[in-house]
């Protein structure tokens, strides 16, 4: 048995990916671009073993057995490392070996995070490694499996250029700015409660496509600047104006998901409330010094610098009370220091009232990181000797 077991981080889109032009090859109808996470906080791993004794394609899912075959997404992407294998004449094993893949999130997959771009990335990454191709096609190849995968194979800030050519091979991810360019830049993912059942991201951008009227506008006219603007004020590190176009894409973005027929309403009352709440948190500072950004469901991803998080995570603790909020598993990853924060009235110029209890499941810190990872640590497989699920 041959084996290999890799880590792929979350990306987090400024600029939305929201409509396909083609749905087979995953075409999408503008560019987006994202900031990718750290894996130390968040990120999938995957373990791909190859035997000339396992008799069928099988797959675990966070423990759990998922029909192989069934998958056309899957089968596309491995597919396409099995032809690059035969391409570069890779001799690491024969291809008609079968594989056992076992994948797993250090995150809860049910909390709606963007856990199909880290789980995809892994997947290809993992499935390069093992069958030893060159890395140079990896991103349109993640791209099949889902689109926002083709942006975690990189670290750091990301374009994925949507591309003009009927065979995507000008829609590719490019890294526009590495994970250490802006050291200070964080996020706090708030988690919020939720148990709505949602339209995938999949059958929401195809609706929207069908439907929106406003969806053309935003591709033709409004991607295409803001895409420009936000790389520019990222090379200056402007937070100012990366808050202000990530605040306004994402605004965008659900706009047309309400211009879709029929709506489709990802966000809840209570990120409404957060939307709120940031707003009225920058107004009180005189600047941009927070953005909120919005998936295809109620979470809310906040930018912000260092030095800010403190402050603002002190105030979200009065405006939206939780009775975890003195637990250590409440707000997870990079540790805060509570003791260095401004005086609430310079923080917010309103009368802090509750908006309720409780809607808040937990809260994550974290900031950029790098692309994929090999991990060499034998003890880090997540399969056994022979192969099986450990
Ligand atoms: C709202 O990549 O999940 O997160 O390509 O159909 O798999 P498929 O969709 P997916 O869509 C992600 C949409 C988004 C915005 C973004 O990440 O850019």
């Amino acid at each position: 048995m041959i084996s290999e077991t890799c880590i792929a981080p979350v990306n987090i889109a400024v600029i939305k990916y929201w409509g396909k032009r083609d749905e087979e090859l995953i075409l999408p109808i503008n560019s987006s671009l994202s900031m990718t996470l750290s894996t130390d906080q968040m990120c999938a791993k995957t373990t791909a073993a190859a035997s000339a004794t396992f008799k069928e394609n099988r797959m675990w899912l966070n423990g759990e057995e998922v029909p192989f075959e069934g998958n056309p997404r899957m089968q596309k992407c491995l597919d396409a490392l099995k032809r690059l294998a035969e391409a570069e004449k890779s001799k690491r094993f024969p291809l008609e070996w079968k594989l056992h893949i076992c994948s797993e999130n250090n995150f809860p997959t049910a909390a709606g995070l963007a856990s199909s771009a880290a789980g995809y990335a892994c997947l290809v990454y993992t499935l390069a490694n093992l069958y030893g191709v060159e890395k140079s096609e990896l991103s349109s190849i993640a791209r099949q499996g889902s689109g926002s995968a083709c942006r975690s194979i990189y670290g750091g800030f990301v374009e994925w250029v949507a591309g003009i050519k009927n065979d995507g091979s000008d829609s590719i991810a490019i890294q526009v700015q590495p994970a250490l360019h802006w050291p200070e830049m964080r996020v706090l993912i708030l988690v919020v409660n939720d148990s709505r059942k949602k339209t995938s991201s999949t059958n929401g951008m195809l609706n929207s496509v069908n439907t929106s009227d406003l969806i053309k506008h935003r591709a033709n006219v409004c991607v295409p600047q803001r895409i420009l603007q936000i790389k520019e004020a990222i090379a200056r590190k402007d937070f100012k104006t990366f808050g202000e176009i990530t605040m306004r894409d994402s605004n965008q973005f659900h706009a047309i998901c309400l211009d879709t027929y029929p709506p489709c309403a990802y966000m809840n009352d209570t990120s409404h409330a957060i939307v709120n709440f940031i707003h009225q948190y920058n107004e009180t500072r005189g600047d941009v010094k927070v953005a909120y950004t919005f998936d295809a469901g109620p979470n809310a991803c906040l930018y912000l610098l260092e030095e800010e998080v403190a402050n603002v995570l002190s105030l979200l603790n009065k405006v939206f009370p939780n009775d975890n909020s003195e637990n250590s598993e409440y707000v997870k990853g990079i540790p805060i220091d509570l003791q260095k924060v401004r005086p609430a009235s310079e923080l917010y110029n309103q009368e802090i009232v509750p908006v309720g209890n409780n809607l808040l499941k937990y809260i994550i810190h974290t900031k950029a990181g790098e692309g994929p990872q090999k991990l060499l640590d034998p003890e880090d497989s997540l399969v056994d000797d022979a192969g099986m699920p450990k």
